[in-house]
């Protein structure tokens, strides 16, 4: 039993997770863990005895007590550092200093990083193909670079048919449950689509080869270790949604994001989003705020229409849409068609604004902007709804 009340968790006979969970995060880098987090750091008890991965700084006493709940941390001997990001090796400089092993390991992105962020040398570098043998058990390894980032690697260990995969299957959801399979499979759904929409998204093209090279090289996976949330094994859901999510095919759903002041842009949001439902389409009205810029990248996970709203406020687009538009842009949403829309007091700029980021977001304009003088007339909002009916009418021939 460990002194601080940390204990690790057995994953199979011979890999235990030692990471932390961290219950408190509300916001990791603007997008809002609403659940928490984990940051998961796995022991393999090998002759070679190999710590994958570290946690981030605050928590390494945790991850010390759970490791010293399995062995005495100055006999682990290999540290793998599959992600160099802060989350992942923030604590690695003082376990090394704490552990002293024979050998840390990364990508050879991964030693550049780590040399950058703390100084480290003496990293000896693994590329894709590399074998590192523990003794009784190996440890294959492949780089990903730019999944999420140019260090990013995972690690296979053959003989318990396990992969390491940092980011990669990851969700931020804090649980005292360490298997996905004990977790509500809606929330697992949700916390996943999350994560891919605000972190993998723009890098879709090498999901799809990532998931292809697996396959090629007939890799047998029974326990899916990622660096954030919980443990796969047994049917492995995640795989065949990396694998929908990475195509971004379109869909009947329409994400209608609007900031309002005075309830005009909203009452229009409204008439759209009645047109759109009578089309045929699912639309999902999103007010922004209270809606968070992540709640909204993951409804756009799988939509095939993007609308947006704003009123023009000194002579700008309001300014949570703008913050949302930036975001949007940055996460490079794929195969969508969309509209804009917003009431104006007497200049009126922001609906061209608004289409102007769209079309840098390569969303198919389905119409004109609709620009309202201040309040919406009956007129203005049986405008309003056309343009729904006119957008899900597209949606239609594109999912067709
Ligand atoms: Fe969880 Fe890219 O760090």
């Amino acid at each position: 039993m460990s002194s601080t009340g940390f204990e690790a968790a057995r994953i199979t006979d011979r890999v235990w997770w030692v990471g932390a969970i961290d219950w408190e995060i509300r916001d990791f880098h603007g997008y809002a863990t609403s659940r928490g987090s984990t940051y998961n750091a796995y022991l393999v008890m090998a002759d070679k005895v190999t710590l994958v991965d570290t946690v981030k700084a605050p928590f390494r006493d945790e991850m010390m007590a759970r490791i010293a709940s399995v062995v005495d941390p100055a006999k682990i001997d290999y540290i793998v550092s599959n992600h160099s990001e802060m989350d992942h090796s923030g604590s690695l400089p003082e376990t090394i200093t704490r552990v002293k092993p024979d050998k840390v390991f990364a990508s050879p992105m991964g030693v550049k990083a780590l040399g950058a962020h703390f100084g480290l040398d003496g990293i000896e570098p693994l590329k894709t193909g590399d074998e590192l043998s523990l003794g009784n058990l190996t440890l294959k390894f492949l780089e990903t670079r730019m999944l999420h980032w140019p260090d990013s690697m995972v690690s296979y260990l053959a003989e318990e048919k396990l992969l390491f995969s940092q980011d990669g299957f990851g969700m931020h959801l804090a649980s005292g449950e360490r298997f996905a399979d004990e977790l509500d499979p809606a929330v697992l759904r949700h916390e996943a689509a999350k994560y891919y929409a605000n972190i993998l998204l723009p890098y879709s093209g090498l999901i799809t080869k990532l998931l292809a090279t697996v396959k090629e090289l007939g890799l047998e996976v029974d326990f899916l270790c990622p660096d954030h949330g919980p443990v796969w094994r047994k049917g492995f859901d995640i795989l065949g949604w990396y694998a929908d999510w990475a195509q971004q095919e379109p869909t009947m759903k329409a994400v209608v994001a609007y900031a309002t002041m005075w309830h005009s842009t909203e009452r229009m949001a409204h008439a759209i989003g009645d047109g759109l439902a009578a089309g045929g389409a699912s639309p999902r009205l999103l007010p922004v705020p209270p809606a968070h810029r992540s709640d909204v990248m993951t409804e756009l996970l799988e939509a095939g229409a993007f609308l947006v709203g704003s009123p023009t406020i000194n002579n700008q687009v309001f300014p949570s849409m703008a913050d949302l538009l930036c975001y949007a842009r940055g996460l490079k949403p794929l195969n969508k068609v969309g509209q804009v829309f917003g009431s104006y007091g007497w200049s009126g700029e922001a609906t061209k604004q608004l289409a102007a980021e769209l079309e840098a977001m390569k969303v198919e304009l389905v119409a004109e902007p609709i620009r309202v003088n201040y309040v919406p007339t009956d007129a203005d909002l049986d405008r309003c709804r056309k343009l729904g009916l006119e957008v899900a009418a597209k949606m239609k021939e594109r999912v067709a």
